[in-house]
């Protein structure tokens, strides 16, 4: 369609407008887009999607919600916003307090909102400073757009500020390596001695960086950044708004390394998509560090906690559990491996790499052409082939739904698979790109 034609401001995330690709219905892990057929949602949606479209329990957990109680003040509480924060809180590990939000971004927002408080309440006025990744992504609104660290994904390149300071994720970007947790610890503790532990109040991470480029740290990445924050006195805040809720393997990312978060902030799939819903789980001691100083938080949003966002959640969650779908995370892994392994040596691509629902395909320059073409080019052939995937700084990214069957795994992977040899023939015998 052509963009004069619709008055909907769509961009992707470099900027550019994409507005051809319109998307009138859907059913599980399939969505229409008008013009063509069907095609796989292998990126869930925007990350979100876990159950797939139309999946009738979640309809009528929605339906029933809203007949039930149709919206719900955030100043008090519903019968689902309290059972969903039970349930979060009993997955999370116990004993967290849940503050509700709408979006990842104000989650985060809310969580950074809540660690400066904290440490204001204890005291320690000049602990404003909020430590992130340079390839993490937290959101694109407030402050949590200056928490992102992801250069092609940040708002306002041009604004600074001695409060927002970026580390290395544990990736080298020059060299793809992964650093060691050693190197992870002195770049750190360098990083604390030159801005000073007095003003430091917390640091954020994913456990998987996947907007940044799917960066998978090394086994004991998160207890090493427990430890240095517990030594430290800084807050520590997991992100868990992409890898919450089975796309790892767990419930949560940060369970594979046995650690507990001081907050976790979770959004997208905690609806599998179909309501806009985020939270912010914190741990009790620094609820009760706010209330006993008297230091209210103040965000207050109207459509925060709202009840059939509630109610889809918990179901989502039931349906998770009930059907082993955190584990099969790993089946579906084996596969997409398999698949994956007949195309690394070619020439495009630079590295594979994942696990679970996580994958990411990175490309390199060749033969004239950048490794953002060639992602973008593969991009649009698996579309064309009947599969959506996202393409972003000559990186594609595949999360699909957790509820994926083995027939549509392997469709998905063929088409992916397919896409990018059909480009690599494309473009490896032109001496220079036309
Ligand atoms: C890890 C992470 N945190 C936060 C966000 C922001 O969420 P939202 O787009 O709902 O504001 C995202 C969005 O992609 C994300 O991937």
């Amino acid at each position: 369609m052509d963009n004069s034609l619709t008055s909907q401001w769509v961009e992707d995330f470099e900027g550019s407008t994409v507005p051809d690709t319109i998307i009138s219905s859907g059913k599980g892990g399939w969505a229409k887009i008008v013009g063509h057929d069907y095609a796989y949602e292998a990126v869930s949606g925007h990350s979100c999607l876990n159950l797939g479209h139309a999946h009738p329990e979640l309809i009528e957990a929605a339906t029933e919600g809203l007949k039930t109680l149709s919206y719900c003040s955030p100043e008090h509480q519903s019968h689902a916003s309290i059972k969903l924060s039970n349930r979060l809180s009993d997955l999370l590990g116990g004993s967290y307090k849940i503050k509700y939000a709408i979006s990842g971004s104000s989650a985060n927002e809310m969580a950074l909102n809540i660690a400066r408080k904290r440490w204001q309440a204890l005291g320690y006025t000049k602990k404003t400073v909020c430590l992130s990744l340079d390839r993490s992504y937290h959101g694109n609104l407030g402050q949590a757009k200056q928490v992102t660290g992801f250069v092609p994904f940040k708002v306002d390149t041009h604004i600074t500020s001695d409060d927002f300071v970026y580390i290395s994720s544990a990736r080298n970007a020059s060299t793809g390596a992964l650093y060691s947790l050693t190197e992870i610890q002195a770049q750190l503790e360098a990083k604390i001695a030159e801005i000073g532990q007095a003003r430091i109040a917390c640091l954020f991470v994913e456990p998987v960086g996947f907007a940044g480029g799917v960066i998978i740290p090394p086994k004991g990445y998160l207890r090493l950044l427990r430890s240095l924050c517990d030594q430290y006195q800084i807050s520590l805040v997991v992100d868990e708004v992409i890898t919450g809720f089975g796309r790892t393997g767990t419930w949560f990312g940060f369970q594979q390394e046995g650690i507990r978060p001081d907050m976790v902030t979770l959004g997208k799939g905690i609806t599998a998509g179909y309501f806009p819903l985020a939270a912010v789980a914190v741990d009790e001691p620094i609820y009760h560090d706010l209330l006993t100083h008297s230091v209210p938080l103040k965000m207050v949003i109207t459509m925060a906690g709202h009840p059939t966002g509630c109610s889809i959640a918990l179901k989502a969650i039931e349906i998770i559990e009930r059907d082993n779908l955190c584990a099969k995370t790993a089946d579906n892994e084996q596969h997409i491996k398999i698949y994956f392994a007949q195309i690394k040596q070619l020439p495009i691509l630079q590295d594979i790499r994942g696990f679970g629902h996580m994958w990411g395909l990175e490309f390199r320059d060749f033969n004239g052409y950048s490794a953002t073409e060639l992602a973008n080019r593969v991009a649009q052939v698996c579309q064309e082939n009947a599969c959506i995937v996202a393409a972003a700084d000559g990186i594609i990214r595949i999360n699909p739904p957790l509820n994926i069957n083995q027939e549509e795994c392997d469709m998905m992977s063929q088409a992916i698979v397919n896409a990018i040899i059909s480009v690599t023939d494309s473009v490896k015998n032109k001496l220079t790109k036309e």
